[in-house]
C-alpha cells in the first residue's frame, strides 16, 4: 500500500478522484493527509468529509520559499507520507524539494505537455487553434510542469468550444487519468529511465484515447 500525501490550493476536485479511487477496495494507494497552502481551499473540507487528516501550511507565514517547504516537509514526514500528489497546488517547488522526493512527487496538467506549460491552458489552446487537447499526469521534476509523462488523455476540440466548456471537458478526463497513473505507480508498473516513464506494457490501460501510446 502506497501512503500518499496530496497538496492542494484549491477546490479539490481532482483530490476528489484520487479519494473515490482510494476507497475502492483494491485500490494500491491510500491518502495519509491533504496540505494545503491555502487555508481557504475547498478541498479541505472534501478531505474532512472522507475522514483523512488535513495540515495548512500558509506560504503567507513563511519568509522564503525554503522555510515554506521546510514546513511542508516536516508535515509529510509526521504524516509518513512516502509519495506526493498535487493536484491543483499552485506554488512552484523548489529544485531542492522536488529532488529530496525525486521520483516520488506525481501532478496533473491541464495541457498535452509539452504543450502550454503554466496558466491558461484552453484559452492558450484555442488561440493557437489546436485540433486536439487533454490533460496529462507527469512526475515532478524542477522545471515547471516539466518531467516524465506517465499518462495523457486527448479530445478533440470542438468549432464552438470556449476555455469554460473545454475546461470541463478537460476535467472530467483529469478525474480519470489521475487515479489510474497513481495506481500504475502504486502498483509498481512504472520506471523511470531519464526523461521517460516506461509502463510495464501488459499493464496499459484500455480506455480509447488514454494511453501511453503514440496515437
Ligand atoms: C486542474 O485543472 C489541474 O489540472 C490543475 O489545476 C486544476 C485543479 O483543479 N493543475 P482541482 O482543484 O483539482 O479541481
Amino acid at each position: 500500500m502506497l501512503d500518499v500525501a496530496v497538496l492542494i490550493s484549491g477546490r479539490g476536485s481532482n483530490l476528489q478522484a484520487l479519494i473515490d479511487a482510494c476507497a475502492q477496495p483494491d485500490f494500491p494507494a491510500r491518502i495519509v493527509a491533504v496540505i494545503s497552502n491555502n487555508p481557504g481551499a475547498g478541498g479541505l473540507e472534501r478531505a474532512k468529509a472522507a475522514n483523512i487528516p488535513t495540515a495548512v501550511v500558509n506560504h503567507r507565514d513563511f519568509e522564503d520559499r525554503e522555510s515554506f517547504e521546510n514546513a511542508v516537509d516536516e508535515e509529510l514526514k509526521n504524516f509518513k507520507a512516502k509519495f506526493i500528489c498535487l493536484a491543483g497546488f499552485m506554488r512552484i517547488l523548489d529544485g531542492r524539494f522536488v529532488n529530496r522526493w525525486k521520483d516520488r512527487i506525481l501532478n496533473i496538467h491541464p495541457s498535452l505537455l509539452p504543450s502550454f506549460k503554466g496558466l491558461h491552458t484552453q484559452e492558450r489552446a484555442l488561440e493557437a487553434g489546436v485540433r486536439f487537447t487533454g490533460c496529462t499526469v507527469h512526475i515532478v521534476r524542477p522545471e515547471m510542469d516539466d518531467g516524465p509523462i506517465i499518462l495523457q488523455a486527448a479530445l478533440a476540440v470542438d468549432p464552438e468550444d470556449d476555455a469554460d466548456n473545454l475546461s470541463a471537458k478537460v476535467l472530467e478526463l483529469e478525474h480519470i487519468i489521475y487515479p489510474e497513473a497513481l495506481k500504475l505507480i502504486a502498483l509498481g508498473r512504472v520506471s523511470i529511465s531519464g526523461n521517460k516513464a516506461i509502463i510495464d506494457k501488459a499493464t496499459y490501460p484500455d480506455k480509447g484515447l488514454i494511453s501511453p501510446d503514440p496515437v
